[in-house]
């Protein structure tokens, strides 16, 4: 096992995980090691380059109380990012997301209980519920919870889980909860990489439904920066919600795509919508911009996906492999 370290990364050869990894090594002497399951989710490749003395990757699960009681002693701060994060896959099996998002949660928080250890706890704004489309409200702090699908109400009972085991048990955590990202090394199953991926292999992209959802878009890097800042100067017990200001529709995104793309603005396909689909998210980030000074740098979406296309194009090695697969899990569903 690797000697002490600063951080320890659930979920870090994910998505969002591996990117907040990838900011910690470029802007600090910190280690890291990483705890992940390497679930169909995650993968080796999302943290090659990265120096052997700076970032280790441990292959566990995070409900397997034993090891992550081991892990514990050798690791300042926690970062809890691990999760089954998909809508769509929990609406055709949410098995894994009670397991991993409630009952993983849970072995870390004793974990950390038992050995003092302060715990970040990475969430989402669907613990909100939706937005009318005309509602000028946003997602506060304050705003009470009501999750719609497995996903969202299994991440909304993992932040309740970290709340009580603070006010219980005085463990020192801080959570926060952030809008849609998007990025290099996202998932071909989530929607910009699937569509950016679909556009390079000559397949039209698909829109759920008429389009009209609303999703708050902040570039992945602008959500790696905020946690670290909380975790350096947040409020122990505190709750920051993460956000850039960035409400589109579905439809509005796929037009950006496909016009960085050079195609038409109007070569995608409506397909069927997905049962439950959340109308609109829409995030308050005054608490974290006015108490910790965080500000997001990539204020222009059509900079920040024109960076996202290229990654992907300059990177198909990395996402060849599940493009088939994921588009296959969709053919099942009709989307
Ligand atoms: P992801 O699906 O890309 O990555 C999840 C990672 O967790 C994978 O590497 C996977 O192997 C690992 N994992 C899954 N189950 C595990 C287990 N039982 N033990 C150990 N590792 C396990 O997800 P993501 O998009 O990077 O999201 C990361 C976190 O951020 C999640 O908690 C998610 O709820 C939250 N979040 C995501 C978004 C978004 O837009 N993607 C927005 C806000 C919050
Ligand atoms: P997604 O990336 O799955 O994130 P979330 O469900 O957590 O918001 O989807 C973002 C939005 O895009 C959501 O409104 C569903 C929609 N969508 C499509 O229109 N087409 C697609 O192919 C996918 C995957 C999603």
């Amino acid at each position: 096992m690797c000697g002490m370290a600063d951080f320890l990364v659930t979920g870090g050869a994910g998505f969002i995980g591996s990117n907040f990894v990838r900011h910690v090594v470029a802007t600090t002497d910190a280690t890291v090691t990483v705890l992940d399951k390497l679930t169909y989710a995650g993968s080796r490749e999302s943290l090659a380059g990265l120096a052997e003395n700076r970032v280790t990757l441990v292959r566990g699960d995070i409900c397997d109380a034993e090891l992550v009681n081991q892990l514990m002693p050798d690791h300042q701060v926690v970062v809890h990012f691990a999760a089954e994060s998909h809508n769509d896959a929990s609406l055709s099996d949410p098995t894994p997301f009670v397991r991993t998002n409630l009952v993983g949660t849970f072995e870390l928080l004793e974990a950390v209980r038992r050995h003092g250890t302060r715990f970040h706890h990475v969430s989402t704004d669907e613990v909100y519920g939706d937005l009318e489309l005309d509602d000028p409200a946003r997602f506060t702090e304050r705003t009470p919870y009501d999750p719609s699908s497995p996903y969202s109400s299994t991440k909304a009972g993992s932040d309740l889980l970290v709340r009580a085991w603070v006010r219980s048990f005085g463990v020192r955590a801080t959570i926060s909860n952030c809008s849609n990202n998007y990025g290099p090394y996202q998932r071909v199953e989530k929607f910009i990489p699937r569509q950016i991926t679909n556009i390079i292999d000559g397949v039209r992209p698909k829109l759920y439904g008429a389009g009209r959802n609303v999703r708050d878009w902040i570039h992945v890097a602008d959500h790696s920066a905020a946690v670290l800042r909380i975790i350096d100067q947040g409020r122990l017990g505190e709750t920051y919600l993460i956000g850039a200001d960035g409400e589109k529709s579905n439809q509005e995104v796929i037009e950006a795509i496909l016009a960085l793309m050079g195609q038409p603005a109007d070569a995608y396909d409506q397909v069927s919508d997905r049962p439950g689909h959340d109308l609109r998210y829409a995030i308050d980030s005054s608490k974290l911009r006015s108490e910790l000074g965080w500000e997001p740098q990539y204020r222009d979406f059509s900079t920040g996906l024109q960076q996202t296309i290229d990654w992907y194009v300059a990177n198909e090695p990395w996402w060849r492999g599940q493009k088939a697969a994921t588009e296959a899990k969709y053919a099942v569903v009709g989307r």
